[in-house]
């Protein structure tokens, strides 16, 4: 049986991952931001060197669209420094990482469906430290695979839909960005396309693209998460730093 590592464990990605892990063979640790800080180099080593895993994967990440052009070092430090340590450690004990990455690596312009050959250009701080992230793994060589998702949707922590459930719930009017276009991927498909990868080998080594079949707005998908509920187009979302259209290709 794989003995698996889990950062980020309270995210979005974390919590599902947890979720949909409970149907496969598996020994999972999942460590959140309070067990395990990824920028803590010393604590990262520390629990490489107290325990034995064959997989890592990295769900912990700086997700902060708009923060990210304020934070720039934070965003870089946790993705792009902290990703490097974790390659060095899983290199060092031979542990298959795992990271997740974005559609943000894009800027929107290419006319056509993302293939992982196709060149990232990111338009905003956090796109760029992503890319730096995919980067600092690209250069070391080891066993990896680096997976690039877009538009993650799910019940599990802060999101698309849970924000809007709330503000529904609430009762506030909805305004909902009807100009970008991209993949939304529900993140249970997600998590299971990665926990079933590596249970049974077939995750993809080195780079690839999952996300969902269709592409829409913000707008659209929210139409179609919730049917019943008034929804108003929003066309002033800051789309200097967002891709206006950035479809993933499988
Ligand atoms: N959400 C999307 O639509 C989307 C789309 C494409 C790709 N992705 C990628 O998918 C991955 C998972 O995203 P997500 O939606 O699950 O994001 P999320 O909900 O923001 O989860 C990220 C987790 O990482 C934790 N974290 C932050 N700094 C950390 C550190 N220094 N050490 C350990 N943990 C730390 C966060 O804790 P705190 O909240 O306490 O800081 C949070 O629990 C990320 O790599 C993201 O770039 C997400």
């Amino acid at each position: 049986m794989k003995r698996v590592i889990v950062t980020g464990a309270n995210g979005q990605l974390g919590l599902a991952l947890k979720d949909v892990a409970k149907d496969f063979n598996l020994d999972l640790v999942f460590k959140d931001k309070s067990a395990l800080d990824i920028t803590d180099a010393k604590a990262v080593n520390k629990v490489f060197f107290s325990d034995t895993f064959d997989v890592c994967i990295n769900a912990a990440a700086y997700t902060d669209v708009d923060g990210a052009e304020t934070n720039k070092s934070l965003a870089f430090a946790i993705n792009a420094t902290a990703v490097e340590t974790l390659a060095k450690v899983c290199k060092q004990h031979q542990c298959w990482l795992i990271h997740v990455s974005t559609d943000y690596v894009f800027d929107g312009t290419l006319g056509r469906p993302y293939t992982p050959s196709d060149e990232p250009n990111p338009l905003s701080v956090y796109g760029s430290s992503k890319l730096s992230g995919e980067r600092v793994i690209q250069e070391i060589d080891f066993d990896y695979s680096i997976v690039r998702t877009s538009w993650l949707y799910s019940r599990f922590g802060v999101n698309f839909y849970t924000k809007i459930k709330s503000q529904i719930d609430l009762g506030i009017p909805l305004k909902i960005c009807s100009l970008q276009i991209g993949t939304p991927t529900r993140t249970e498909d997600f998590a299971k396309h990665i926990i079933s990868g590596l249970e049974n080998n077939s995750l993809i080594r080195g780079l690839s693209h999952y996300c969902g079949k269709q592409h829409m707005t913000w707008f659209e998908l929210a139409k179609r998460l919730f049917p019943n509920s008034k929804i108003e187009r929003d066309l002033e979302r800051n789309l200097k730093i967002r891709p206006l259209r950035v479809v993933l290709k499988n």
